[in-house]
C-alpha cells in the first residue's frame, strides 16, 4: 500500500462521519465496545429461511432502492417510454437483467416461445421461417456487449439537467449474450451478401421498430440472441429472441425479432430518419450515426452516491465504453479538467463492452469538480460538452458522449454541474 493511502488516525477522528460509517479505515480507530460484536444477535439466535422459500431469488429488501426508475415528465405515456439502469449502485460491469433499462415504443409484449417465428425473406435463394427451437440448433456464441440508447445523456445538451447518474447515463446495460451469428442465418437462407446489400430487421411488437443494417455489419458481429447473463431474455428485453448489434445505437437492437429482409437499399424507416438522427448547429442533419463513440462517467461519488466519510482514502469508481472497440485508458480529473490522473482499469476492457475504472485516491476533504475522460483503441478521446456543442449546437438530442462533471462539496454531496 502506498503511504498516501494509509489512514492517519488524526485525519479520521476529525472526519465527522468516519467512525460512524464503520468504513475499513474507521475500523482501525474503533475503541468502544460495539454491541454488534459483543452481543448475541437475533440472526444467530433463530433459524433462517428454508431453501423452499425462494425458488427464484430476488434482492434482499434492504436493497429495494436499487431499481430502474423513470422520469415521468420525459414522455407522454409509460408505454412509449424509457426507464434507467441504477448504474450508481451497481459494481463490476455486468448489468442484472432485472434492473437493466427498458426502452419500448409500444410497450413490452408477452410472446411465448411456441408462438415465436422468425422469417428471412427478400434477396434470398430460400425464404425461411424459423421456430424458436430451430434457432437453438445452430452453433452459438457468447459475448459481453453494452447496449446504449442513442438518447442516453440526451437531456443534458442545453445544460446540467438531471441530478443523478442513473438519469444522465442510465440508458445503458451490459450483458453476456448467447446467440447465433446473423451471418449463419443469412447463409442458411442463401442470402445475397454482396457489400452493397442491407438487411431490414423488425420486431413483433406494434411499433415493429424497423431498422436497416448494412451487410458488412450484418456479417460481422451481429447476434440473434436468446439468452442474457445465462438465462432467458426477460420479456422487456425481447423474449424470446432479440438482435444484438455490438457497439451500435440501441435502437438497432430489435427486440422480439420477427423478420429479416435482405434488401438492396436502406428502407429509411421512421426510426432511421425522423428519429435517432443528429441535427447540427447550422440546421443540417447527419444521415445515420450508428456507432456509439467512446464515453465514460463516474458512478461514485455522484449525486445519488454521496461520500459518507471524511477525508482520507476514497474510491472513485466509474464506467467507460466505446462502440469502436476496447477502452484503452480512462483519466480522472478532480479540478474540472485542469489536471488529470490515469485511472486503473478493473480489468482489460472487452471490445464494445463496459469497462470498470477506479481511482484509488486520498481525499483532502476539499470540494472537487470530478470528471472522467475515456480513450479507445482507435485513439479517440472523449470530448468536452463545449467541443460537442461547437458541432452540434444545443438543440441536439441523440449521441451525447460528452465529459460529465460532478461538483462534490466538502460534505461529500455531489451535484450535476457544467464547467466551461
Ligand atoms: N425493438 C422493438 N421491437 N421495439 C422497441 O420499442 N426499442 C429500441 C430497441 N429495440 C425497441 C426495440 C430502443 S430505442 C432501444 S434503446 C433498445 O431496444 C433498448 O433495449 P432494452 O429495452 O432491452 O434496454
Ligand atoms: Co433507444
Amino acid at each position: 500500500m502506498d503511504d498516501a493511502f494509509k489512514p492517519s488516525r488524526r485525519a479520521f477522528l476529525k472526519g465527522s462521519a468516519a467512525v460512524a460509517a464503520g468504513s475499513v479505515a474507521g475500523a482501525a480507530v474503533a475503541e468502544t465496545p460495539d454491541p454488534l460484536i459483543t452481543e448475541l444477535q437475533d440472526w444467530a439466535s433463530y433459524t433462517g429461511a428454508g431453501v423452499d422459500e425462494t425458488p427464484y431469488g430476488m434482492p434482499i429488501s434492504y436493497e429495494s432502492h436499487v431499481v430502474r426508475r423513470n422520469v415521468e415528465w420525459l414522455t407522454a405515456s409509460p408505454i412509449s417510454s424509457i426507464n434507467f439502469t441504477p448504474i450508481h449502485a451497481l459494481e463490476g460491469t455486468i448489468t442484472p437483467q432485472g434492473c437493466a433499462f427498458e426502452r419500448h415504443h409500444s410497450g413490452a409484449i408477452e410472446l411465448r416461445k411456441e408462438d415465436y417465428r422468425l422469417m428471412i425473406n427478400g434477396l434470398v435463394d430460400r425464404p425461411l421461417v424459423f421456430t424458436y427451437d430451430d434457432i437453438e440448433r445452430f452453433p452459438r456464441e457468447n459475448h459481453v456487449y453494452f447496449c446504449e440508447c442513442a438518447a442516453n445523456t440526451g437531456m443534458e445538451w442545453a445544460g446540467a439537467q438531471l441530478n443523478g447518474v442513473q438519469f444522465t447515463h442510465g440508458m445503458i446495460h451490459n450483458m453476456e449474450y448467447t446467440g447465433v451469428p446473423l451471418r449463419t442465418l443469412l447463409q442458411e437462407a442463401g442470402a445475397d451478401i454482396s457489400p452493397d446489400k442491407w438487411v431490414y430487421v423488425e420486431g413483433a411488437d406494434a411499433s415493429s421498430n424497423g431498422r436497416s443494417i448494412p451487410m458488412e455489419k450484418a456479417l460481422n458481429d451481429v447476434l440473434v440472441a436468446f439468452k442474457a447473463n445465462g438465462e432467458a431474455l426477460r420479456m422487456e428485453h425481447g423474449y424470446p429472441v432479440r438482435l444484438v448489434v455490438p457497439g451500435w445505437e440501441g435502437n438497432m437492437w430489435v427486440k422480439w425479432l420477427r423478420r429479416i429482409e435482405v434488401v438492396d437499399r436502406a428502407v429509411e424507416s421512421r426510426e432511421e430518419t425522423s428519429k435517432y438522427t443528429d441535427v447540427y448547429a447550422d440546421g443540417t442533419a447527419q444521415k445515420w450515426t450508428w456507432v456509439m463513440d467512446a464515453k465514460s462517467v463516474i458512478t461514485s461519488p455522484s449525486p445519488q452516491m454521496p461520500i459518507k466519510h471524511g477525508p482520507g482514502p476514497l474510491v472513485i469508481s466509474g464506467l467507460a465504453w466505446s462502440g469502436h472497440g476496447q477502452i484503452t485508458r480512462v483519466d480522472v480529473s478532480k479540478d474540472g479538467g485542469i489536471t488529470w490522473e490515469t485511472a486503473r482499469l478493473g480489468k482489460q476492457g472487452d471490445t464494445k463492452a463496459l469497462t470498470r475504472f477506479y481511482l484509488d485516491t486520498n481525499w483532502d476533504g476539499a470540494p472537487m469538480l470530478l470528471q472522467a475522460r475515456a480513450m479507445d483503441e482507435t485513439g479517440y478521446v472523449q470530448p468536452t460538452k463545449d467541443q460537442l456543442r461547437e458541432k452540434r449546437g444545443e438543440n441536439s438530442v441523440y449521441h451525447n458522449n460528452c465529459i460529465q462533471t460532478w461538483y462534490v462539496s466538502a460534505e461529500g454531496i455531489a451535484e450535476n454541474v457544467e464547467v466551461s
